[in-house]
Protein backbone atom coordinates (compact mmCIF):
# COMPACT_ATOMS: atom_id res chain seq x y z
CA UNK A 1 0.00 0.00 0.00
CA UNK A 2 1.02 3.42 -0.77
CA UNK A 3 3.90 2.57 -3.24
CA UNK A 4 1.91 2.68 -6.28
CA UNK A 5 0.11 5.22 -5.31
CA UNK A 6 -0.26 8.75 -7.03
CA UNK A 7 -1.28 11.84 -4.50
CA UNK A 8 -2.41 15.11 -4.84
CA UNK A 9 -1.78 17.13 -1.89
CA UNK A 10 -3.50 20.53 -1.96
CA UNK A 11 -2.78 23.89 -0.30
CA UNK A 12 1.13 23.22 -0.38
CA UNK A 13 3.08 25.78 1.13
CA UNK A 14 0.98 25.62 4.79
CA UNK A 15 2.30 23.90 7.62
CA UNK A 16 0.49 20.34 7.50
CA UNK A 17 1.21 19.44 3.54
CA UNK A 18 4.57 19.97 3.92
CA UNK A 19 4.70 17.72 6.84
CA UNK A 20 2.77 15.10 4.91
CA UNK A 21 4.94 15.50 1.74
CA UNK A 22 8.07 15.21 3.68
CA UNK A 23 6.90 12.04 5.24
CA UNK A 24 5.41 10.50 1.70
CA UNK A 25 8.65 10.96 0.62
CA UNK A 26 10.28 9.70 3.38
CA UNK A 27 7.93 6.96 4.40
CA UNK A 28 6.66 5.40 0.98
CA UNK A 29 7.53 5.17 -2.59
CA UNK A 30 4.48 6.95 -3.56
CA UNK A 31 4.48 9.54 -6.24
CA UNK A 32 3.18 12.88 -4.98
CA UNK A 33 1.36 15.70 -6.96
CA UNK A 34 2.05 19.27 -4.60
CA UNK A 35 -0.18 21.68 -5.76
CA UNK A 36 -0.67 25.41 -4.94
CA UNK A 37 -3.20 28.16 -5.96
CA UNK A 38 -0.02 30.23 -5.69
CA UNK A 39 3.65 30.30 -7.95
CA UNK A 40 6.55 28.33 -7.03
CA UNK A 41 7.88 29.41 -3.79
CA UNK A 42 8.96 25.92 -3.24
CA UNK A 43 11.92 23.98 -3.72
CA UNK A 44 10.17 21.88 -6.31
CA UNK A 45 13.72 19.30 -6.97
CA UNK A 46 13.56 17.63 -3.78
CA UNK A 47 12.83 14.41 -5.45
CA UNK A 48 12.04 13.04 -8.47
CA UNK A 49 8.92 11.75 -7.16
CA UNK A 50 7.47 15.26 -6.38
CA UNK A 51 5.71 16.94 -8.80
CA UNK A 52 4.83 20.88 -8.14
CA UNK A 53 1.84 22.76 -10.31
CA UNK A 54 0.17 25.40 -9.39
CA UNK A 55 -3.41 24.93 -9.87
CA UNK A 56 -6.46 26.61 -9.30
CA UNK A 57 -8.46 24.41 -6.33
CA UNK A 58 -11.34 25.80 -7.76
CA UNK A 59 -11.15 25.51 -11.17
CA UNK A 60 -12.98 21.56 -11.70
CA UNK A 61 -11.85 21.16 -15.22
CA UNK A 62 -7.66 21.63 -14.59
CA UNK A 63 -8.41 19.37 -11.52
CA UNK A 64 -10.00 16.71 -14.06
CA UNK A 65 -7.23 17.21 -16.18
CA UNK A 66 -4.35 16.65 -13.28
CA UNK A 67 -6.05 13.63 -12.19
CA UNK A 68 -5.91 11.84 -15.72
CA UNK A 69 -2.55 13.25 -16.55
CA UNK A 70 -0.80 11.58 -13.30
CA UNK A 71 -3.14 9.22 -12.99
CA UNK A 72 -3.85 10.16 -9.16
CA UNK A 73 -5.01 7.61 -7.09
CA UNK A 74 -5.92 9.56 -3.26
CA UNK A 75 -6.31 13.76 -2.79
CA UNK A 76 -5.12 14.99 0.14
CA UNK A 77 -6.98 18.50 1.03
CA UNK A 78 -5.13 20.65 3.61
CA UNK A 79 -6.04 23.65 1.88
CA UNK A 80 -7.96 25.88 4.14
CA UNK A 81 -8.87 28.79 5.78
CA UNK A 82 -7.43 28.70 9.12
CA UNK A 83 -6.98 32.02 10.85
CA UNK A 84 -10.42 31.78 13.20
CA UNK A 85 -10.58 35.38 13.36
CA UNK A 86 -10.20 35.57 9.66
CA UNK A 87 -13.30 33.27 9.16
CA UNK A 88 -15.23 34.91 11.71
CA UNK A 89 -15.19 38.61 9.31
CA UNK A 90 -15.01 37.27 5.66
CA UNK A 91 -17.28 34.24 5.91
CA UNK A 92 -17.97 33.87 2.46
CA UNK A 93 -14.42 33.42 1.59
CA UNK A 94 -14.37 31.03 4.67
CA UNK A 95 -17.15 29.05 3.07
CA UNK A 96 -16.01 29.14 -0.43
CA UNK A 97 -12.57 27.46 0.83
CA UNK A 98 -13.57 25.72 3.76
CA UNK A 99 -16.68 24.22 2.61
CA UNK A 100 -17.17 24.74 -1.37
CA UNK A 101 -13.53 23.70 -2.11
CA UNK A 102 -14.61 20.05 -0.49
CA UNK A 103 -17.97 19.89 -1.89
CA UNK A 104 -16.08 19.76 -5.48
CA UNK A 105 -13.35 17.13 -4.20
CA UNK A 106 -15.53 14.79 -2.74
CA UNK A 107 -17.12 15.08 -6.32
CA UNK A 108 -13.84 14.70 -8.18
CA UNK A 109 -13.54 11.77 -5.98
CA UNK A 110 -16.76 9.83 -6.60
CA UNK A 111 -16.81 10.08 -10.50
CA UNK A 112 -13.14 9.11 -10.66
CA UNK A 113 -13.41 6.47 -7.10
CA UNK A 114 -10.19 8.39 -4.84
CA UNK A 115 -10.09 8.22 -1.39
CA UNK A 116 -10.33 11.98 0.06
CA UNK A 117 -8.27 12.41 2.92
CA UNK A 118 -9.27 16.10 4.36
CA UNK A 119 -7.88 17.88 7.69
CA UNK A 120 -9.89 18.93 10.37
CA UNK A 121 -10.14 20.52 13.91
CA UNK A 122 -11.17 19.86 17.11
CA UNK A 123 -13.04 23.69 16.85
CA UNK A 124 -15.72 21.57 15.59
CA UNK A 125 -16.41 21.04 19.77
CA UNK A 126 -17.93 23.66 22.18
CA UNK A 127 -14.87 23.39 24.43
CA UNK A 128 -17.56 22.72 27.63
CA UNK A 129 -16.38 19.38 28.21
CA UNK A 130 -12.93 18.51 26.21
CA UNK A 131 -10.83 16.51 25.49
CA UNK A 132 -13.21 14.82 22.92
CA UNK A 133 -13.53 11.59 21.22
CA UNK A 134 -14.54 10.30 17.67
CA UNK A 135 -17.88 9.51 19.05
CA UNK A 136 -18.33 12.97 20.97
CA UNK A 137 -21.41 15.29 19.29
CA UNK A 138 -19.52 18.19 17.27
CA UNK A 139 -21.35 22.01 18.76
CA UNK A 140 -19.13 24.77 16.67
CA UNK A 141 -19.01 27.95 18.72
CA UNK A 142 -17.25 29.95 15.58
CA UNK A 143 -17.78 30.11 11.97
CA UNK A 144 -14.53 28.33 11.44
CA UNK A 145 -15.64 25.77 13.42
CA UNK A 146 -18.48 25.70 11.71
CA UNK A 147 -17.41 25.38 8.24
CA UNK A 148 -15.33 22.67 9.00
CA UNK A 149 -17.82 20.56 10.44
CA UNK A 150 -19.90 21.22 7.48
CA UNK A 151 -16.89 20.00 5.49
CA UNK A 152 -16.56 16.94 6.98
CA UNK A 153 -20.99 16.17 6.95
CA UNK A 154 -20.45 16.34 3.02
CA UNK A 155 -17.96 14.11 3.33
CA UNK A 156 -19.42 11.66 5.22
CA UNK A 157 -22.40 11.64 2.93
CA UNK A 158 -21.32 11.53 -0.19
CA UNK A 159 -20.33 7.59 -0.40
CA UNK A 160 -16.71 8.13 -0.76
CA UNK A 161 -13.85 6.47 0.55
CA UNK A 162 -11.99 8.50 3.28
CA UNK A 163 -10.25 9.52 6.32
CA UNK A 164 -11.06 12.74 8.16
CA UNK A 165 -8.40 13.68 10.39
CA UNK A 166 -9.48 15.75 13.28
CA UNK A 167 -6.38 17.64 15.07
CA UNK A 168 -5.40 21.19 16.43
CA UNK A 169 -2.67 23.50 17.83
CA UNK A 170 -0.16 21.99 15.21
CA UNK A 171 3.55 23.11 15.04
CA UNK A 172 6.69 22.67 13.08
CA UNK A 173 10.27 23.70 12.60
CA UNK A 174 8.92 25.43 9.13
CA UNK A 175 8.80 28.86 8.47
CA UNK A 176 5.27 29.01 6.46
CA UNK A 177 3.10 32.26 5.61
CA UNK A 178 2.37 32.63 9.32
CA UNK A 179 3.89 31.41 13.15
CA UNK A 180 2.63 28.77 15.35
CA UNK A 181 2.19 29.25 18.40
CA UNK A 182 5.59 27.76 19.53
CA UNK A 183 7.39 30.21 16.90
CA UNK A 184 5.10 32.83 18.11
CA UNK A 185 6.08 32.60 21.57
CA UNK A 186 9.68 31.98 20.71
CA UNK A 187 10.01 34.99 18.60
CA UNK A 188 8.96 37.16 21.64
CA UNK A 189 10.71 35.38 24.29
CA UNK A 190 13.95 36.17 21.83
CA UNK A 191 12.94 39.65 21.95
CA UNK A 192 11.96 39.95 25.28
CA UNK A 193 8.61 41.14 25.17
CA UNK A 194 6.06 40.28 27.93
CA UNK A 195 3.24 37.46 25.70
CA UNK A 196 -0.69 37.62 27.51
CA UNK A 197 -1.57 34.03 27.45
CA UNK A 198 -4.24 32.62 28.60
CA UNK A 199 -5.11 29.71 31.48
CA UNK A 200 -8.13 28.34 29.05
CA UNK A 201 -8.18 26.79 26.00
CA UNK A 202 -7.23 23.52 26.60
CA UNK A 203 -5.72 21.60 23.93
CA UNK A 204 -3.49 18.80 23.04
CA UNK A 205 -0.73 20.03 21.24
CA UNK A 206 -0.02 18.32 17.54
CA UNK A 207 3.73 18.04 16.49
CA UNK A 208 2.83 18.60 12.33
CA UNK A 209 5.66 15.18 11.38
CA UNK A 210 3.91 13.12 14.14
CA UNK A 211 0.51 14.10 12.65
CA UNK A 212 1.85 13.30 9.62
CA UNK A 213 3.22 10.02 10.27
CA UNK A 214 0.07 8.63 12.05
CA UNK A 215 -2.04 10.34 8.61
CA UNK A 216 0.25 7.99 6.45
CA UNK A 217 -0.07 4.88 8.68
CA UNK A 218 -3.61 5.13 8.61
CA UNK A 219 -3.65 5.21 4.38
CA UNK A 220 -0.94 2.60 5.01
CA UNK A 221 -3.30 0.20 6.50
CA UNK A 222 -5.88 0.81 4.49
CA UNK A 223 -7.91 2.54 7.13
CA UNK A 224 -10.91 4.87 6.24
CA UNK A 225 -13.24 7.17 8.65
CA UNK A 226 -13.01 9.62 11.51
CA UNK A 227 -9.58 9.57 13.69
CA UNK A 228 -8.69 12.25 15.96
CA UNK A 229 -5.18 12.72 15.71
CA UNK A 230 -3.15 15.20 18.56
CA UNK A 231 -0.37 15.50 21.01
CA UNK A 232 -0.66 12.69 23.77
CA UNK A 233 -0.61 16.28 26.70
CA UNK A 234 -3.72 17.97 27.58
CA UNK A 235 -2.59 21.48 28.66
CA UNK A 236 -3.98 25.04 28.63
CA UNK A 237 -2.00 27.80 26.37
CA UNK A 238 -0.66 29.11 29.12
CA UNK A 239 1.09 25.74 30.48
CA UNK A 240 2.04 25.24 26.66
CA UNK A 241 4.18 28.55 26.66
CA UNK A 242 5.74 27.77 29.69
CA UNK A 243 6.93 24.35 28.48
CA UNK A 244 8.14 25.98 25.19
CA UNK A 245 9.89 28.22 27.61
CA UNK A 246 11.47 25.56 29.32
CA UNK A 247 12.52 23.29 26.77
CA UNK A 248 14.42 26.47 25.07
CA UNK A 249 15.92 27.74 28.20
CA UNK A 250 14.04 30.92 28.47
CA UNK A 251 12.42 32.70 31.67
CA UNK A 252 9.02 31.94 31.74
CA UNK A 253 9.10 35.35 33.56
CA UNK A 254 7.32 36.88 30.70
CA UNK A 255 4.68 34.57 30.10
CA UNK A 256 1.62 36.38 31.79
CA UNK A 257 -1.68 34.86 32.40
CA UNK A 258 -4.80 35.76 31.45
CA UNK A 259 -8.12 34.68 31.46
CA UNK A 260 -9.35 34.58 27.76
CA UNK A 261 -11.99 36.96 28.08
CA UNK A 262 -9.66 39.54 28.47
CA UNK A 263 -7.75 38.32 24.86
CA UNK A 264 -10.55 39.72 23.26
CA UNK A 265 -10.91 37.84 20.23
CA UNK A 266 -12.58 37.97 17.54
CA UNK A 267 -14.28 34.81 17.14
CA UNK A 268 -15.08 32.90 20.34
CA UNK A 269 -12.85 29.96 20.95
CA UNK A 270 -13.18 26.19 22.93
CA UNK A 271 -12.51 27.01 26.45
CA UNK A 272 -11.86 23.11 27.29
CA UNK A 273 -11.04 21.99 23.92
CA UNK A 274 -8.25 19.14 23.06
CA UNK A 275 -8.68 15.67 21.11
CA UNK A 276 -8.47 12.01 22.79
CA UNK A 277 -6.23 9.90 20.86
CA UNK A 278 -7.66 6.21 21.78
CA UNK A 279 -8.44 5.21 18.08
CA UNK A 280 -5.45 6.29 17.33
CA UNK A 281 -3.83 4.15 19.96
CA UNK A 282 -6.03 1.21 19.34
CA UNK A 283 -6.12 0.81 15.88
CA UNK A 284 -3.24 2.10 14.36
CA UNK A 285 -0.73 0.90 17.34
CA UNK A 286 0.58 4.97 17.57
CA UNK A 287 1.01 6.55 20.76
CA UNK A 288 1.18 10.06 20.29
CA UNK A 289 4.59 12.22 21.34
CA UNK A 290 3.73 14.19 24.89
CA UNK A 291 5.33 17.92 24.51
CA UNK A 292 8.38 17.28 26.20
CA UNK A 293 9.50 14.87 23.10
CA UNK A 294 7.68 16.75 20.02
CA UNK A 295 9.84 20.31 21.34
CA UNK A 296 13.14 18.19 21.48
CA UNK A 297 12.08 16.61 18.37
CA UNK A 298 11.68 20.48 16.79
CA UNK A 299 15.45 21.66 19.09
CA UNK A 300 16.80 18.79 17.15
CA UNK A 301 15.72 19.82 13.69
CA UNK A 302 16.54 23.40 14.36
CA UNK A 303 19.87 22.20 15.62
CA UNK A 304 21.02 20.30 12.40
CA UNK A 305 19.69 23.08 10.07
CA UNK A 306 22.32 25.30 11.70
CA UNK A 307 25.03 22.87 12.15
N1 LIG B 1 -2.54 24.38 12.11
C1 LIG B 1 -3.38 23.95 13.04
O1 LIG B 1 -3.19 24.19 14.24
C2 LIG B 1 -4.59 23.14 12.66
C3 LIG B 1 -5.43 22.68 13.68
C4 LIG B 1 -6.56 21.95 13.35
C5 LIG B 1 -6.83 21.66 12.03
N2 LIG B 1 -6.03 22.13 11.06
C6 LIG B 1 -6.40 21.85 9.65
O2 LIG B 1 -5.28 21.36 8.94
C7 LIG B 1 -5.32 21.83 7.60
C8 LIG B 1 -4.01 22.48 7.23
O3 LIG B 1 -3.71 23.49 8.19
P1 LIG B 1 -2.33 24.30 8.13
O4 LIG B 1 -2.00 24.67 9.50
O5 LIG B 1 -1.34 23.60 7.30
O6 LIG B 1 -2.86 25.62 7.40
P2 LIG B 1 -2.06 26.74 6.67
O7 LIG B 1 -0.61 26.69 7.01
O8 LIG B 1 -2.85 27.99 6.89
O9 LIG B 1 -2.20 26.29 5.15
C9 LIG B 1 -3.43 26.20 4.51
C10 LIG B 1 -3.19 26.36 3.02
O10 LIG B 1 -4.48 26.52 2.40
C11 LIG B 1 -4.32 27.28 1.22
N3 LIG B 1 -5.27 28.38 1.26
C12 LIG B 1 -5.37 29.35 2.20
N4 LIG B 1 -6.31 30.25 1.86
C13 LIG B 1 -6.82 29.83 0.68
C14 LIG B 1 -7.80 30.35 -0.21
N5 LIG B 1 -8.44 31.49 0.06
N6 LIG B 1 -8.08 29.65 -1.34
C15 LIG B 1 -7.43 28.52 -1.62
N7 LIG B 1 -6.47 27.97 -0.83
C16 LIG B 1 -6.17 28.64 0.29
C17 LIG B 1 -2.89 27.84 1.19
O11 LIG B 1 -2.09 27.00 0.35
P3 LIG B 1 -1.63 27.43 -1.14
O12 LIG B 1 -1.52 28.92 -1.15
O13 LIG B 1 -0.32 26.75 -1.26
O14 LIG B 1 -2.65 26.91 -2.09
C18 LIG B 1 -2.42 27.63 2.63
O15 LIG B 1 -1.04 27.48 2.71
C19 LIG B 1 -6.56 22.75 7.51
O16 LIG B 1 -7.62 22.01 6.98
C20 LIG B 1 -6.85 23.10 8.96
O17 LIG B 1 -8.22 23.37 9.15
C21 LIG B 1 -4.90 22.86 11.33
Amino acid sequence: MLHNETILVTGCTGRVARAIVRVLLNETEATIIMTSRGEVTLQTDVDERVIFKQLDPFDKKSIKECIHQHNITMIVNTAAVTNVDKCELDRETAWQVNVHLVELLTQVCRIHGLKLIQLSTDYVFDGENGPYTETDVPEPINYYGKSKLAAENIIRSAGIDYIIARTNVVFSAEYTNSPDFVQWVLRNLSEKNDVRITTGQWCTPTLADNLATTIIRALTLNKSGLYHISGFDYVNRYQFAVAIANSFKYTSDRIIPVDSSELQQTALRPEKGGLINFKVESELGVRMLTIDKALKKLQNKWQNLIS
